[in-house]
């Protein structure tokens, strides 16, 4: 299948499809699922949203001395202190957010569990925004212009940002005494996990929800999440996978009949008659993968408006057809699912392939440190693909002129070993995971010693445990919420 030459390598929140060619075919960057989730996250930005919003003076570069590393930027944070009530002794506890890879309100407006519990814990809620997204833009509309600028975008300086902030706040505050939670999810959940390991004088705690820090190196198998991806469709039903598994080579030949991309762009709705059949392919494969990372027991609105257990209403879509349509009409009638929930979608703009601005900041990230390898095995429901370093490697420095240091990660913060080391030099980290997300995979999934816990529940997706409570939650996800509520009030008292 000599056609399936690259394979989306998957970010965390938003879809990065980087190409990673194998085989001859030119390097193909799909670009509308990226765009339509940025926009989708800065059309979230909620006014009435329940925090008042602050900027703090962050340094460039907390690692040299240089004349440059002193320039000063605007990073955002969001504040709610309704429920915090010092006490006489000064000791209630702060909560941090640790913004991943998108404006700060996207992940406040997601991160519910916060606000739900700060009145038990009487705590002061604070959400910062990581450097190079949503406002804190260190060189404005320049900042996404170069390696030059880039090059400022990493994860330790991310942390470094957090610890300088959180410093500055406690003493503004006369907070000294308080006691810093960190709170993430996805990246966020890295970073949380990350900062407790790195700054253990500044956070007594960290709740890291599906938080991938094994996905490096070779820790965890290369196609374990599109693995994982498959094992959710082929748990609903057979034929649900292997009809899926199968539209990839109809798609292929009917693209190749003539006529054949007219035929497609009726097939698919498309606003404008496509050009290319990899678009379709992308529109498709975001589809099925987005929708297994918020496989969520309830209604929900993270990154499109979906129904419960989505997947199962997918498969429901796809087993209701008789068995002689196209499986292409199934596979549609499936990501309509997903694409057009809301039932107002007239036809979809699947071949939106530019990118209005330019370089966006996971893909710089994917292209430099967070380098995490995926592939296809012969078993997924998506056509077989292999990773190449050296392929990847020359893409990154195509696309931005520098090569990716695909073994840093785990140099800075581990990963090797990870029961052994964390056992003796680390506490106080909740890794909390559902296992219908593929991210699930690559987290830490044991547990590791009696204050490192592992938070696993069968059914559960992509940081589930952070959202807002619904009065439709399953007991399993109250259990878990009440778990991570009373190990945390643990590292309090
Ligand atoms: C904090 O959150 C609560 C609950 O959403 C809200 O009622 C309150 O107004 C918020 N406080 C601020 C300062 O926004
Ligand atoms: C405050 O500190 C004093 C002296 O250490 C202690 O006796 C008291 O119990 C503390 N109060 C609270 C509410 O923690
Ligand atoms: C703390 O106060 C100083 C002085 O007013 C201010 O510059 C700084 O931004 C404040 N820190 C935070 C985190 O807001
Ligand atoms: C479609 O429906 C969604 C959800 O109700 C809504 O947010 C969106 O604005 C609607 N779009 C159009 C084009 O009407
Ligand atoms: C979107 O859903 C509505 C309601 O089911 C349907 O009428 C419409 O045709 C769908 N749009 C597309 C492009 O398929
Ligand atoms: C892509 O979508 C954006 C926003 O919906 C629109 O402004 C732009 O014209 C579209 N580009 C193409 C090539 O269709
Ligand atoms: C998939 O199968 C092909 C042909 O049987 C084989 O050459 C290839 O190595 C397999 N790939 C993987 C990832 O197992
Ligand atoms: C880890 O320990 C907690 C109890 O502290 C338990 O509830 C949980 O199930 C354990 N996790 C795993 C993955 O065994």
């Amino acid at each position: 299948m000599a056609w399936v030459s690259w394979l989306p390598s998957m970010l965390l929140l938003f879809p990065i499809f980087a190409s990673t060619a194998v085989f001859s075919l030119p390097a193909f960057f799909p670009r509308a699922p990226l765009q339509s989730l940025t926009q989708r996250a800065q059309t979230l930005k909620d006014p009435k949203l329940p925090f008042t919003t602050h900027f703090f003076p962050q340094q460039l570069d907390h690692f040299t001395f240089q004349p440059k590393a002193y320039k000063v930027f605007s990073q955002k944070y969001l504040m709610n202190s309704t429920y915090w009530d010092q006490g006489p002794n000064h000791t209630a506890p702060i909560f941090v957010y640790t913004g991943n890879e998108g404006n700060i309100e996207w992940f406040a407006e997601n991160t519910g569990f916060m606000l739900d519990i700060a009145p038990k814990f009487h705590a002061l809620l604070v959400f910062i925004e990581h450097r190079f997204y949503g406002e804190s833009m260190p060189f404005g509309k320049e900042s996404y212009e170069s390696a030059e600028t880039l090059g400022y975008l990493t994860s330790t300086q991310a942390l470094a940002d957090y610890a300088v902030l959180i410093r500055s706040l406690k003493q503004n505050l006369s907070a000294e005494a308080s006691p810093v939670v960190v709170f993430g999810g996805s990246y966020g959940g890295m970073l949380a996990a990350w900062f407790r390991l790195k700054y253990p004088h500044i956070a007594i705690g960290a709740l890291a929800s599906s938080a991938p820090i094994l996905e490096f190196d070779t820790i965890t198998p290369w196609s374990s999440f599109y693995d994982a991806v498959s094992e959710d469709y082929k748990d609903e039903s057979m034929n649900c996978f292997e009809v899926i598994k199968e539209s990839w080579n109809e798609l292929m030949a009917v693209a190749a009949r003539k006529g054949g991309m007219l035929e497609l762009s009726k097939t698919f709705r498309a606003c404008k008659s496509l050009q290319s059949v990899y678009s379709v392919h992308d529109w498709l494969w975001t589809a099925f993968v987005y929708t297994a990372m918020v496989d969520y027991p309830t209604a929900a609105d993270f990154l499109m408006p979906l129904p419960a257990y989505p997947i199962k209403e997918m498969c429901r879509i796809i087993d209701g057809f008789p068995q002689g349509e196209s499986k292409l009409t199934k596979v549609f009638s499936a990501a309509n699912l997903y694409y057009n929930y809301s039932g107002n979608k007239s036809c979809f703009d699947i071949e939106n392939g530019t990118d209005p601005h330019g370089l966006h900041g996971w893909d710089w990230q994917a292209c430099t440190e967070m380098v995490m390898p995926m592939t296809c095995s012969n078993e997924s429901m998506f056509p077989s693909s292999s990773y190449d370093y050296n392929e990847f490697g020359d893409e990154c420095m195509a696309k931005y002129g520098v090569r990716p240091r695909p073994h840093w990660i785990t140099t800075e913060y581990g990963g090797n070993r990870i029961d052994a080391v964390l056992k003796r030099f680390g506490s106080n980290i909740i890794f909390s995971n559902g296992m219908r997300d593929p991210w699930s995979r690559g987290g830490v999934l044991r547990n590791i010693s009696s204050s490192i816990i592992a938070l696993v529940t069968e059914k559960g997706a992509h940081h589930l445990d952070l959202r807002f409570a619904t009065k439709d939650d399953p007991k399993w996800l109250l259990e878990q919420r009440k778990q991570e509520i009373d190990i945390i009030q643990s590292w309090i008292d």
